[in-house]
């Protein structure tokens, strides 16, 4: 009975469960596998992981404010992981912890076209902005980095920058928004009924043919979306990178293909 769950605090209102549940039926492994949501302090964080691989657990999904803490104490982690700093993704196997970080695997699988070669900015210097940003230099596009903390941004552009990343951009403070094929969301702001618009170097009437990524979601497409939608822009919102960060998880755990339509529709509710 291989267990699987989501390690955050608060975790409550988290999608996974439901997501993953649906997922694992439709494979018709939902007589034996089953994905909880375990709420855990982060002060109790390694202990609990650590226990899980003698609980039945086969792995499991970490987010906020854990995937610092869950790169940390991994055995073995993937590039990504190593490069981002952070995991979302464990598995247990062979009395060893390994950490994998689908959150930039998910981004780019949630973009319909191939971001190669992109302009693109990424606003917010937090742990969604370094694997956004570690992301679309590795599939090689040009990502200019936006934060309210410029310093913060600074450290994410020069610890994800490389010679094997080839990579090109920089840390703006003023932006021409319609210079950018793609624009990424990575700030809280939007979460709390924020006016994006008074927050973030974007002008409401400033879209046009461009993708638009809010990582922020809720029940409804966010102001952001709204009026990038409104001008044509094609959006892309955070549900559909949580699915494809989803689906990339239970590929590694099961090695079967994700039932991406059965995902979406459990996500959305
Ligand atoms: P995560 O790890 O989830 O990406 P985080 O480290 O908490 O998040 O970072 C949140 C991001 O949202 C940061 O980039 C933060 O900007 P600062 O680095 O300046 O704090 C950004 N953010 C939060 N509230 C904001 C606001 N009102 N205006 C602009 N940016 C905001």
């Amino acid at each position: 009975m291989p267990r699987l769950a989501v390690l955050g605090h608060p975790v409550a209102h988290s999608r996974s469960p439901a997501m993953q549940n649906a997922a694992l039926a439709a494979l018709g492994m939902g007589e034996e596998w089953s994905y909880e949501a375990i709420d855990v302090a982060p002060e109790e964080f390694e202990a609990r992981v650590r226990a899980m691989p003698a609980e039945g657990f086969a792995g499991a999904n970490v987010t906020v404010p854990h995937k610092t803490a869950a790169f940390a104490l991994a055995d073995a982690t993937s590039e990504g992981a190593a490069r981002i700093g952070a995991a979302n993704t464990l598995v247990f196997a062979e009395g060893q912890i390994q950490a994998h970080n689908t959150d930039a695997g998910g981004l780019i699988a949630a973009l319909r076209s191939s971001p190669k070669g992109v302009h693109a900015l990424v606003l917010g210097a937090g742990g969604a902005a370094r694997a956004a940003v570690w992301a679309l230099r590795t599939e090689g596009a040009i990502v200019d980095i936006w934060n309210r903390t410029s310093a913060r941004a600074e450290a994410v552009h020069l610890e994800m920058s490389g010679i094997e990343l080839e990579v090109q951009g920089a840390v703006v403070a003023e932006i021409d928004q319609s210079a950018y094929g793609l624009i990424v969301n990575t700030t809280a702001v939007g979460l709390h009924g924020e006016d994006p618009f008074a927050h973030l170097p974007l002008r409401r009437d400033g879209f046009g043919e461009q993708i638009l990524v809010d990582m922020v979601y809720s029940d409804g497409p966010s102001t952001l979306s709204q009026a990038a939608a409104a001008a044509g822009a094609e959006v892309v919102d955070g549900l559909e990178v949580l699915v494809q960060q989803g689906a990339l998880s239970l590929r590694i755990w099961t090695d079967r293909e994700p039932p991406l339509d059965v995902m979406r529709a459990a996500a959305r509710g």
